[in-house]
């Protein structure tokens, strides 16, 4: 599949997704989205990957918003096609059964900072800002920011920064729970890799059903959240890597995994 928006790059179970429209600071067009769901989809087959990270191209931007030039030409009707078709992306990316990092470096604006927060583990460079902008244009988060960013940083949090429109830097970010670190920029990419390689050497469906459990269980009275846990960690015990992984502690070996 050859893309006009995105780079994609596969190394040692790792997939890399580089939003590449560096001009307009990795804006996403409607066709960028389109691209970025069918990589997604295309992880999703792939066994091969463990871990996906998510970036844009430059050192200046992650992705500034969604098109602005593109959404001037928008009605009502295409705007709902737009905000689904981003809908989809950031429910797609949730429900990949391997985590996904996003490695914010620069701005993390509008449908930016929503597709950010749609990954598992977001971690950002020392110029990184976050925002969700779209009241400055007379427009609303359409990208899941709403819900997404009240979960991560509280409803109160969420409400000023999205009725101001105010950016925050890297530092502030972490301090609310937005981002999990601040790298600097030239170390960002190693940083992501690492915690990507690192998860990479685990046990891939106690990593899935742990992604699974976490989200699921967040919207869950806790009695049922840990009834889902216990039903994930006894299914477990069925797997082929479960009992490799305690006889390589118990034999003093490393564990070699295969997903099974
Ligand atoms: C289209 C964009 C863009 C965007 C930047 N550019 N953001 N183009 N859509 N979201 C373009 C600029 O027009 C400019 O193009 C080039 O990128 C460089 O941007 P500058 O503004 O010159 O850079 P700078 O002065 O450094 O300012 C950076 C910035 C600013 C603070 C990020 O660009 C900005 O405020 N951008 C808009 C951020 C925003 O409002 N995002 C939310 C969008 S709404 P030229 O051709 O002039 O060089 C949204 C809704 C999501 O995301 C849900 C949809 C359903």
């Amino acid at each position: 599949m050859a893309y006009q928006n995105l780079l994609i790059d596969h190394s040692d179970g790792i997939a890399t997704i580089t939003i590449n429209r560096p001009k307009s600071l990795n804006a996403l067009s409607t066709a960028t989205v389109a691209e970025l769901n069918l990589a997604v989809e295309g992880v999703d087959g792939d066994r091969e990957v463990k871990a996906l990270i998510l970036t844009g191209a430059g050192y200046k931007a992650f992705v500034a918003g969604a098109d602005i030039s593109e959404m001037t030409r928008m009605g009502t009707p295409a705007a709902l096609t737009f905000s689904e078709l981003g809908h989809r992306l950031c429910d797609a990316l949730e429900a990949l059964p391997i985590p996904t990092i996003a490695a914010v470096n620069g701005f993390a604006l509008g449908g930016g900072c929503e597709l950010a927060m749609a990954c598992d583990l977001v971690y950002a460079s020392e110029n990184a800002q976050f925002g969700q902008p779209e009241v400055n244009l007379a427009v609303i988060p359409g990208f899941g920011g709403t819900s997404r960013l009240a979960r991560r940083v509280g409803p109160h949090k969420a409400r000023e920064l999205i009725f101001t429109g105010d950016r925050i830097d890297a530092k502030t970010a972490a301090a609310l729970g937005l981002a999990l670190a601040v790298l600097p920029s030239d170390g960002l990419m190693a940083h992501c890799r690492a915690v990507a390689q690192k998860i990479a050497a685990k046990g891939p469906l106690a990593v899935s059903q742990a992604k699974k459990v976490i989200a699921a269980g967040s919207d869950l009275p806790l009695q049922a959240a840990n009834a889902l846990e216990r039903q994930a960690f006894a299914a477990l015990f069925g797997s082929l890597d479960q009992k490799e992984g305690m006889a390589a502690f118990l034999e003093k070996r490393p564990a070699h995994f295969q997903g099974r």
